[in-house]
């Protein structure tokens, strides 16, 4: 058996419209994180995949005129996909959960606690929300001035229910969650969240309502025909049936549990009290973090599918690029707190941190390298106080990151990788190295000025990886590196900030910019 992978999932989208720049967040954050844990030597896998059954994506596919296979399969392979191509995601699988592989263990994973007495029929009537796919409670309900009753998430009218259904004994498991949280403090991140969840769950839990009869796009229920399963406890399912749950045990043994379970903070409750206890029920190890996000705001709202704000990701990569799109919503918002995109920001941050800033002094460097040296990196032969500050520099700037990204701070992570490349900025900028360069006295202290800047443009590069893995590979060719020291994915994180690792001899190549100019 190999060794346990790093298992990072996120949500399963509904394929209702094509994604947009909120879902793109969460894939993205997934993927920056399960590339750094590669870049340490870690096995890593990574999931994502799409919601398809529900009411939800059955009016989206009755308002197009198609069924709603027609309408996923579509969707899926000409938006959801390709979005991923956009912003560069590095995906070990892909669930649907209209796959076969996914429907099975399903229908065997709930007959199962049918059998054990989880699972009971009973009357339920509530007023459901078809946008969050939920019953709500009398707290999330907001009642107009003409009495009529709305979703205070999507501000449409809810829909009364009233129905016989199958219900999971969701309540018998209260002390249990609670427990849980104690035992594994970090099982619900940040702390906002975990307070949220506890919270919720003292109040006291009610049985949860898991079969629907009134339509029939879903999965039946194995005992009932004539029912499908709710949706969400389908889709919850994902995270273990794509991880060989049922059918291959060896995989499941290096897979399960996941490390990191990274949703938005509208779906917390569902990850982090009804699917634990769902494998609580089940007799099957519960994840090791549910981590929540925040939302990305355009103009003060939440983005969603359903409002004509939705801005797709290749709107920004085909400007921006796909490595401006994945470091700017990680560095600009703290994890886990909303933040707000607009153009300008965005443009201001490309600018000063992206162009100006790392790809400006990439490719001075390699320019003095060119016209001082032939190309050649030369020996630091005069190293002093000002160049072990940047050595020192290096070194803590690595560990923070590294520290950081255990704790999904990915922000911390990257001003710490910024402000690393501002120090060496900083540095040539006092440095002057083009006036040194008058001076042939002097080529010794320029050599030193040359080597010192390189080195650490050699550790940003690794550090970057998994950030902008584009941006990051230039980097690697323009300085000369993997001659010397091998493939980029081959440098690890742990020894980034060790000094002195690209030789003298690399050969320096000015090649295009890592991050070009925005045109008007
Ligand atoms: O909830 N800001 O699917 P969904 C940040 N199918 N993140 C956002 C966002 C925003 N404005 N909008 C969406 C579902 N997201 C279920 C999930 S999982 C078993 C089933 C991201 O298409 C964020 O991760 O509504 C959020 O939780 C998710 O998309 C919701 O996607
Ligand atoms: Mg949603």
């Amino acid at each position: 058996m190999s060794e346990k992978a790093f298992y990072v999932s996120t949500p399963i989208y509904y394929v209702t419209a094509p994604p947009h720049i909120g879902s793109a967040y969460t894939t993205v954050a997934g993927d920056v994180l399960t590339r750094w844990h590669a870049q340490r030597g870690e096995r890593k896998w990574y999931l994502t995949g799409t919601d398809e059954h529900g009411e939800k994506v059955m009016r989206s596919a009755q308002a197009q005129g198609m069924s709603p296979q027609e309408w996923t399969d579509k969707l899926v392979e000409e938006s959801w996909k390709p979005a991923w191509v956009d912003v560069d995601i590095d995906y070990d699988d892909f669930i649907r959960t209209t796959e076969k592989r996914h429907t099975e263990r399903v229908r065997e994973f709930w007959q199962t606690l049918y059998d054990s007495g989880d699972v009971y029929k009973g009357e339920y009537e509530g007023l459901y929300c078809v946008g969050c796919e939920e019953f709500k409670l009398p707290t999330e309900i907001k009642v107009d001035e003409d009495g009529s009753k709305r979703c205070t998430i999507h501000g449409t009218e809810l829909e009364m229910v009233s129905e016989t259904n199958y219900f999971f004994r969701l309540s018998k498991y209260g002390d249990k969650l609670l427990e849980l949280y104690e035992s594994q403090p970090d099982f619900v991140a940040p702390l906002s969240a975990r307070n949220e969840v506890i919270a919720f769950v003292k109040q006291g839990l009610q049985d949860l309502s898991i079969t629907r009869s009134t339509f029939d796009w879903g999965i039946p229920v194995p005992w009932d025909e004539k029912h499908v399963l709710y949706v969400w406890i389908d889709a919850l399912l994902n995270y273990v049936t794509a991880a060989g749950y049922g059918t291959d045990p060896e995989r499941f043994e290096e897979l399960w549990p996941a490390d990191v379970h990274l949703v938005g903070k509208d779906i917390l409750r569902f990850h982090a009290v009804i699917w634990p206890a769902m494998l609580m029920a089940a007799g099957v190890a519960v994840p090791k973090q549910v981590f929540a996000h925040g939302w990305l705001l355009v103009g003060g709202e939440k983005m969603s599918k359903s409002k004509l704000t939705a801005i797709a990701p290749k709107e920004i990569t085909d400007h921006f690029g796909s490595d401006a799109f994945r470091y700017y919503f990680l560095r600009t918002i703290q994890f886990g707190s909303d933040g707000s995109f607009s153009w300008e920001h965005l443009s201001a941050v490309y600018t000063s941190e992206l162009a100006n800033g790392l790809g400006n002094l990439a490719s001075r460097i390699a320019a003095m390298v060119g016209k001082y040296f032939d190309g050649v990196l030369p020996e630091p032969v005069d190293h002093g106080p000002a160049e072990q500050a940047l050595a020192d520099r290096l070194e803590v700037a690595a560990r923070v990151a590294d520290t950081a990204m255990d704790s999904l701070a990915f922000h911390d992570a990257l001003a710490a990788i910024n402000d690393l490349v501002g120090a060496v900025n900083g540095y040539v900028s006092e440095q002057e190295p083009w006036k040194v360069a008058k001076d042939p006295e002097l080529k010794a202290r320029l050599a030193t000025i040359l080597y010192t800047s390189a080195e650490v443009l050699r550790a940003v590069a690794v550090l970057h990886h998994p950030t902008m893995p584009k941006a990051a590979a230039k980097l690697w060719t323009l300085l000369g590196a993997e001659d010397k020291l091998g493939p980029l994915t081959d440098q690890r994180i742990q020894t980034a900030g060790t000094w002195g690792q690209l030789p003298a001899g690399a050969v320096l190549v000015k090649g295009d910019s890592l991050f070009p100019r925005l045109a008007d």
